[in-house]
């Protein structure tokens, strides 16, 4: 399978980060697929010691054109099976799902620590010199009322022309980054901003770091691409430090930088894409059913 990871954006902090951040800690990540590793890959950078599980819902990716009631029990069901494996916080590493469920997922289960990720409005907003921004995320994302209001309150004055990318994720799943059908959406969805004069991209899914290369080439050089991955790796290490000392700490420390994978849809594919494109060496399992 030809996959390519050589010009990936780099997840790795711009401080060292002690090797023992995140030791006796358990941290559960989903995404609808394989689009939630680019923030499984920040996670590790920012806290290596560190057990991580996580849950692709590559059995029914993708979520971005799906209804908020079967994203919402989808989103439940993980988190309530990545609890079951001993998760202290959840990380929906999914713009999509956090639209759709992340105020249920907090209100089910009120002291778990819930850390969710949105569309990087604020920072472009701060980065664009001339105030001319593209938001490319999934349809549901940009249609959402949570998104209506990240826009309200940090779009500021700035032209943002938002690009649903229907298909672009559902792509990515097959596990190849470099397939012709690749750049004929990610050529096909960068038009717009083009046209439009953006001097700064926002990739609002998960899923499209991993094609940044290729929009990065489409959109051009002067266009500077952002990335959340590392801001929620950030804040989920924020949100650590405020979890309470386990007691079976010592067992997990042995456990440190251990990562554990599920995926409903095939796990091999998981297994070949974390290894292919997080150099993880570990055999995914089948999520349970129910
Ligand atoms: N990776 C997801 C996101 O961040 C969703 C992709 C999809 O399933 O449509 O929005």
């Amino acid at each position: 399978m030809p996959v390519s990871t050589d010009s990936l954006p780099s997840p790795f902090p711009e401080q060292p980060v002690a090797a023992e951040a995140g030791r006796g800690v358990s941290i559960g990540v989903f995404d609808s697929g394989l689009g939630g590793l680019s923030v499984l890959r920040a996670i590790r950078a920012h806290l290596p010691a560190a057990e991580l599980l996580y849950v692709a819902d590559s059995g029914h990716a993708p979520y971005g054109e799906k209804s908020d009631e079967f994203i919402g029990e989808r989103s439940e069901h993980i988190s309530r099976f990545l609890m079951t494996q001993g998760a202290d916080l959840i990380v929906v590493a999914c713009n999509t799902a956090t639209a759709a469920a992340v105020h249920h997922l907090r209100s089910t289960w009120p002291s778990m620590p819930v850390v969710g990720v949105e569309p990087g409005v604020k920072p472009a907003v701060a980065h664009s010199r001339n105030q001319r921004i593209g938001v490319l995320a999934t349809p549901f994302t940009l249609q959402s009322e949570k998104f209506r209001s990240l826009l309200e309150r940090h779009g500021g004055n700035a032209h943002i022309v938002l690009q649903p990318c229907p298909g672009l994720a559902r792509e990515i799943e097959r596990g190849l980054l470099d397939s012709p059908e690749l750049h004929a959406l990610v050529s096909e969805f960068s038009q717009p901003l083009i046209d439009a004069g953006v001097d700064t991209a926002v990739l609002g899914c998960t899923h499209y770091p991993f094609v940044a290369p290729l929009f990065q080439q489409a959109l051009g050089d002067g266009v500077h691409i952002i990335d959340t991955a590392e801001a929620v790796a950030r804040q989920t290490a924020r949100r650590v430090l405020d979890l309470p000392i386990r007691r079976d700490a010592q067992a997990r420390a042995a456990e440190a930088r251990a990562t554990r994978l599920w995926s409903s849809g095939d796990p091999a594919l998981l297994t070949h894409v974390a290894h292919a494109w997080l150099g993880l060496k570990t055999q995914a399992g089948a999520l349970p059913k129910e």
